[in-house]
């Protein structure tokens, strides 16, 4: 995101509003979101889906990255169906009016509770990722007298080239069947002789911010494969293929995402290839995108404090969030576009730590960040924090989480509030 709007104060322009306005009117830290940027990113997932597989597909929005009521009234409102991993996010669904039946539940240890939830408000597809889960919810749905529709989470022993925390599709994983083992299999068949489900079709995700197009190729390929493999063993066709999300997005110039439309019209191809030569009917295709759909579109505004140089060894710029509101730095080393919100022309003159305020070492923002002289007051703002970054904030240290605004057009609201001291205190006895 190198690319970005100054006005002729020299100020950032998010939406079509000076940056250090917004600053000034909500406080920092800030979460501000371009609501253009989201509905683009949704619609061209939504095209893409429609002009390689003939609208045959559902795009669902995987809500675990940035999840509040507005996000899925959005998606809702651009046609698409979510991706939710928990009761919490089931909830909020729900609460916002989303169409439940659109819906897509994952989790590798959903409760029995959340799978209740899940039943009661008619979610549209459980993807069931354990023998133990199998079993639980067909009690459940028993019980509710209800007969849910059920894919199964498959691994299908694909290593994509991303950070091994964000990585799920090798063998040695939390999540799903097996694959190369015959244990997807075996589930399968299970599946299939539980009555109180209707196994419609396999899911597969290998992974997070990946920027290449052949493991997500590989996957299809599999599961189409496996698709063939169960018919032929059992005489059942599985009709969904969820293919799960992981589309990276470029933070800094050392990404280089596939275009989306690419990799659809790539993936498309190879589902359609490996279903002509194992003669079997092109399935409905599910995809879940998070990052690269409102990652982009994120942008955190902070307040410079303390700068502290240390002679020969770095300059410690330091931030009034940090790792509460942004813990991505501290969990993957994950790097990020700075610039001084406030003037924003200016040329870098140098490199810098940025630093949050909680009480650990490793709570920054980014090492070797090229910024202009910063100092106390400046408005730092930090590019493309959509994606898992309210979503995944804590208040450590008893830092309340900041708002989030969203923008369009020079128009700006509120579209989550920021926590108060009193609602940190609140469930405190
Ligand atoms: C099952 C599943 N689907 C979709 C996603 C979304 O991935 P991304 O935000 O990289 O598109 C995830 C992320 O962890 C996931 O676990």
């Amino acid at each position: 995101m190198e690319y970005y709007s100054v006005n002729g104060a020299y100020h950032l322009t998010l939406g079509g509003i000076d940056a250090v306005a917004l600053a000034e009117k909500y406080g920092t830290p800030l979460y501000v979101m371009e609501e253009d940027v989201v509905r683009a990113a949704m619609r061209a997932y939504r095209q893409s889906m429609e002009r390689f597989y003939g609208g045959n597909g559902l795009v669902c929005y995987a809500s675990k990255a940035f999840c509040c009521k507005e996000i899925y009234r959005i998606a809702a409102a651009e046609g698409l169906g979510a991706d939710v991993v928990s009761g919490g996010e089931i909830y909020t669904a729900a609460k916002a009016g989303f169409p439940m039946a659109k819906a897509v539940f994952h989790g590798n240890n959903k409760t029995r509770e959340e799978l209740r939830m899940a039943l009661a408000l008619g979610v549209g597809r459980i993807v069931v990722d354990n023998f133990e889960e199998l079993k639980t919810l067909a009690a459940l749905a028993s019980e509710n007298g209800v007969r849910p529709d059920i894919l199964l989470r498959v691994t299908p022993g694909i290593e994509a080239h991303t950070h091994k925390f964000i990585m799920t599709g090798q063998n040695d994983s939390k999540f799903g069947f097996i694959l190369e083992t015959g244990e997807a299999m075996e589930a399968a068949r299970q599946a299939i002789g539980t009555l109180a489900v209707r196994l419609t079709g396999v899911h597969v995700h290998i992974g997070s911010q990946i920027h290449e197009a052949a493991p997500f190729i590989q996957a299809a390929e599999r599961m189409v494969r496996f698709m063939a493999d169960v018919r032929a063993e059992t005489g059942y066709t599985l009709t969904d293929l969820n293919l799960g999300g992981g589309f990276g997005i470029r933070y800094t110039g050392e990404d280089d995402p596939v275009p989306y439309a690419a990799y659809m019209r790539d993936v498309s191809g190879a589902v359609r290839q490996a279903c002509g030569q194992l003669n079997f009917p092109v399935p409905f295709i599910l995809m879940e995108p998070g990052r690269s759909i409102v990652g982009e579109a994120g942008t955190t505004l902070y307040t410079v404090g303390s700068v502290k140089k240390i002679p020969g060894i770095r300059t410690y710029v330091s931030v009034d969030g940090g790792m509460g509101d942004n813990p991505r730095y501290i969990l993957y080393g994950s790097k990020y576009e700075f610039l001084l919100a406030n003037r924003a022309d200016e040329a870098p003159a140098g490199e810098v730590t940025v630093a949050g305020k909680c009480c650990e070492s490793g709570d920054l923002l980014g090492e070797n960040v090229p910024l202009p002289e910063a100092k106390p007051g400046d408005i730092l703002a930090v590019r493309c924090t959509g994606a898992y970054n309210y979503s995944m904030a804590s208040c450590y240290n008893r830092n309340p989480i900041p708002p989030v605004v969203m923008v369009r057009d020079g128009e700006d609201r509120v579209i989550v509030k920021g926590m108060t001291y009193e609602q940190i205190v609140e469930n405190d006895i």
